[in-house]
């Protein structure tokens, strides 16, 4: 059997299956105008610690239109973000395993669309810039926090990938701990922050023995803002708040973020920190 020429694209950016097709034929012509485009505002990104995702430009494009150019982009980019990964000193390891999101990604979206898509592609314009890193089981995006006085902080996202035991999480953490200082010394952060609908203190007093009460509770909550989608999109990875009666109740999280919409509850996004 003939090899791809993009094995080691799709090893390093974990695209499997269905996707790896779809992902050769777009890169199997040369790059068209909105493609170059992409790729030229991601490189202007790189190691240049942007606190947002890109957004679309351009002339308005159906969604498909605009996740096809960016996944291009994004394929045909990810090997400059490894390079400058390794020329910092960081191992090709950690270097993959941040950029294997490219492929969860793609999957995820397979299970909310039922076809080839991506459409958290600006969520991966993060990575793309070269300061969001996996460690264990978290990831880690070092960026400015915003104040006047230049200060570094981490900001913590929660890929999935089964379960968040403590166990794991306190790994994760002491190897950011370790990891950022060695290769961002100039960049110190004191902080980590995190806003994530896990952080909605409705979960943990409903399910104050679960992994994710254990990993809210590691954090200051500082406010909540209205997030009413949030929560179904994690947790049964559907767009929007229609048909939620033909959604399965089976886990107690399944259960609570069900129940507390049929009451006429908005689920919240809790914007935390804790001091690393
Ligand atoms: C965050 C995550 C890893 C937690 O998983 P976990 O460690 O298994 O969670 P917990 O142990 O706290 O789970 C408590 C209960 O909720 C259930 N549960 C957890 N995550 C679930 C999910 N995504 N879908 C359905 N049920 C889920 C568990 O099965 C358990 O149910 P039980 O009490 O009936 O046995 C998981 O929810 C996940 O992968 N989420 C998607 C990623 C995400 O939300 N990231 C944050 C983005 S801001």
């Amino acid at each position: 059997m003939a090899t791809s020429p993009y094995t080691d694209l799709f090893g390093l950016l974990d695209i499997t299956g269905e996707d790896a097709v779809e992902c050769a034929h777009l890169l199997d012509t040369p790059p068209d105008e909105p493609v170059l485009r992409a790729i030229t505002a991601m490189q202007d990104r790189l190691g240049n610690f942007p606190l947002d995702p890109v957004t679309a430009d351009g002339p308005v494009q159906d969604e498909a239109g605009v996740e096809r150019i960016w996944i291009e982009a994004l394929l045909r980019f990810a090997p400059n973000v490894h390079a400058y990964h390794q020329n910092l000193g960081i191992n090709k390891a950690v270097s993959a395993a941040s950029l294997a999101d490219v492929g969860l990604q793609l999957r995820i979206n397979r299970r909310v669309h039922g076809h080839f898509g991506l459409d958290t592609w600006a969520w991966l314009t993060l990575h793309m810039a070269g300061n969001l890193f996996r460690l264990g089981r978290l990831q880690f995006h070092l960026v400015p926090d915003g104040s006047q006085t230049p200060e570094w902080v981490l900001g913590v996202h929660i890929p999935e990938d089964g379960g968040l035991s403590p166990e794991l999480v306190d790994a994760s953490f002491a190897e950011a701990r370790s990891f950022f200082p060695r290769f961002f010394p100039d960049k110190p952060a004191r902080n980590a922050t995190c806003d994530s609908w896990m952080l909605d203190p409705y979960l943990a007093e409903r399910l104050p023995k679960s992994n994710i009460a254990s990993f809210a509770r590691r954090f200051t909550l500082d406010r909540c803002t209205d997030a009413p989608t949030d929560a179904v999109y994690f947790t049964f990875r559907q767009r929007g708040l229609h048909d939620l009666n033909r959604l399965p109740r089976e886990t107690s999280l399944q259960r609570v973020v069900l129940e507390r919409i049929d009451d006429g509850g908005t689920w919240q996004l809790g914007h935390g920190h804790l001091a690393l």
